[in-house]
């Protein structure tokens, strides 16, 4: 009797497992089919792995199973019975997992036919991500797409066991809900029964998580799903997946050091990797100074060094300015890099200038003697303590950038990145862990020149600053925290303000009146006069975990049916016009675009 769907036995990486001679019912489709006449290979893929067929009536397939495969062709649906075999020695692949063996067919039943498909099933081959993205069920079959799809299950799985095991509570939240402040714009929902009332989408569970500390839920937590209308990169979706978290009665150390077990947990569960503990920490000052970032990459060191005080003498008007303005002068040192040529040195000029600088400056520590850029305005004496002071020993290049803080911080950063990445510093196989803290409550709106939420508005400032709140805001440093990995940005979190005068006072700093803040946020306001406990949490961004965890480049190597860079699903064909009638209902129109 043919074989059909129903009857499977094996999973194609089980076969590796049995006793050669067994006999198996395998379901899958064809990944690609070689005739040779008499003989006719197959490759049956499933989720498991792909296992190469071997028809040939004259080693026992019945002839209906050989016109099936002559007929068969790429991602045709088969079940199909056989016996599993050693490979002679001359035709074992060891490209493939399973290429010890294969699987000599008696029956083989075509299930469903397929048209030829756009692109090959298959890694690392060179297709067009828009055609990719348009047939995305097909592209989800590649063995890297099913790898990265069973990680991100594993991984979740991992963190809902530990939390369980800590006695967290899941607890869903709503999606038709209001405004809340993460930042970005909401994407909005009109409402039918309340005409030209809308929902907003959450950008994160955050309001919703701290009112369950109020109602006593004490330690709660979600895979949220979480929508921002935001401009898109490759580490950011519109819509995505949040580990989001919160707790009464912890304070921010206990807090951080349970969140810190949970990852070694996940980390040894998922992948077997066991990770040190504590993870390290800085402070959000230390970090933008020493790596112009507050995610640094910490896989490898190459820190910034200030050269504030050696450079105070020179005539350099660059330098000068920098000094008088309150900005900064800062060196990174390329370990060996002395011998780079003029193309070399401009290339790294080229690239820190794109982030704003107005040049830089270099001294070569070669064999033959010093050379700068800085000879005419610098003595020996003065570039040799330049060369200390920045840690430079003989055979390196150091590079020196000046202006205001922001802009040094920010080039000499991303240069730090681009400069490990050419000199092979960066350990693919490392996961560096590291909290950012005391990070600032606001930072100023250039444009407006109001202070906005650092995090967000729910933020405890540190205690010690709070009297600042209303004289020196851009001082108060806020009871935040980061967690970076790998120089990602994977959570932020913060230990709350639950006392109702303090979120007034915050609001009143974000320039809210009382009537605003009441409007906004007075449920919350209220909700903080019935006894609301200390609390903190911290959201993770799962999407972004899994791609770390999986050596994926993109969030699109992570989550099954993503967005492009301008937030279109090109599989769906969405967002996409609804008819008149709908918009009628809802009363709404829509208005021609203006032309500014
Ligand atoms: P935050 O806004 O920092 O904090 O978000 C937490 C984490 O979510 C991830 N993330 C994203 N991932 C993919 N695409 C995006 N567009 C995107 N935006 C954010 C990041 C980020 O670190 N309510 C607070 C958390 C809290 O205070 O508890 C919040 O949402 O990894």
């Amino acid at each position: 009797m043919a074989a059909t769907a129903d009857t499977r036995t094996h999973f194609v990486v089980e076969t590796l497992s049995v006793v050669p001679g067994t006999r198996v019912t395998l379901a899958g489709w064809v990944q690609r089919r070689r005739d040779l006449g008499s003989v006719v290979f197959l490759d049956l893929r499933d989720r498991t792995g792909i296992l190469q067929l071997v028809c040939d009536v004259s080693r026992g397939t019945a002839e209906e199973a050989m016109k099936a495969a002559d007929a068969a062709r790429n991602e045709y649906v088969v079940v199909v019975t056989g016996t599993v075999v050693t490979r002679e020695e001359k035709s074992v692949n060891p490209k493939l997992e399973t290429g010890q063996i294969e699987l000599l067919v008696t029956e083989l039943t075509l299930v469903n036919r397929a048209k030829n498909p756009p692109f090959y099933i298959e890694d690392d081959i060179d297709v067009d991500e828009q055609v990719r993205l348009k047939y995305r069920y097909l592209d989800l079959r590649r063995p890297e797409m099913q790898r990265m799809m069973r990680l991100r299950h594993e991984v979740f799985q991992a963190f809902r066991n530990f939390l369980h095991g800590e006695d967290f509570l899941e607890v869903e939240t709503p999606i038709l809900t209001r405004s809340t402040p993460e930042g970005a714009r909401d994407y909005i929902v009109p409402s039918r029964l309340q005409h030209g009332a809308f929902y907003a989408l959450p950008q994160s569970p955050q309001i919703f998580k701290q009112l369950l500390m109020v109602a006593g839920y004490e330690r709660y937590y979600q895979i949220a799903r979480c929508f921002r209308d935001e401009d898109l990169r490759a580490d950011r979706q519109p819509e995505f997946t949040q580990l989001d978290i919160e707790t009464s009665f912890l304070s921010m150390d206990a807090l951080l050091s349970l969140m810190e077990r949970m990852f070694a947990s996940v980390f040894s569960t998922v992948l077997g990797v066991s990770l040190e503990l504590p993870f390290q920490r800085l402070t959000y000052e230390e970090a933008m100074d020493r790596y112009g970032s507050d995610k640094p990459d910490l896989r490898f060191d190459l820190p910034l060094v200030s050269l504030n005080d050696v450079v105070a003498k020179s005539s350099l008007p660059a330098f000068q300015t920098a000094l008088a303005e309150g900005g900064a002068v800062k060196a990174l040192v390329l370990p060996g890099c002395a011998h780079y040529s003029r193309k070399q040195l401009d290339d790294l000029a080229k690239y820190a200038m794109s982030y704003g600088l107005k040049g830089l400056a270099t001294l070569q520590l070669g064999a033959d003697g010093m050379k700068s850029s800085l000879g005419k305005w610098m003595s020996e004496d003065e570039l040799k303590r330049m060369a200390e002071v920045s840690n430079a020993h003989l055979g390196d290049l150091v590079l020196i950038g000046a202006g205001p803080k922001k802009v040094v911080r920010q080039a000499m950063g991303a240069l730090r990145l681009h400069a490990a990445s050419l000199l092979g510093l960066v350990d693919s196989t490392a996961f560096r862990f590291l909290w950012i803290v005391d990070f600032p409550l606001f930072s100023l709106d250039e444009e407006t020149k109001q202070y906005v939420a650092e995090h967000h508005p729910f933020t405890m400032p540190r205690l010690e600053d709070l009297e600042l709140l209303e004289t020196n805001p851009g001082a108060v440093r806020a009871q935040a925290y980061d967690l970076v990995l790998n120089g990602f940005e994977l959570s932020s979190g913060s230990m709350r303000i639950y006392r109702r005068d303090i979120q007034e006072r915050m609001f009143a700093a974000l320039g809210f009146t009382p009537e605003e803040a009441k409007a906004q946020f007075g449920f919350l306001l209220d909700a903080f006069e019935y006894g609301t406990p200390p609390h903190g949490g911290i959201a993770f961004g799962l999407d972004r975990l899994v791609m770390l965890m999986g050596g994926g480049k993109s969030l699109r190597d992570c989550v099954a049916f993503p967005k492009t860079a301008s937030a279109t699903d090109l599989m769906m064909d969405a967002p996409a016009a609804v008819a008149k009638s709908q918009l009628d209902f809802l009363g709404i129109q829509v208005a021609e675009r203006s032309k500014s």
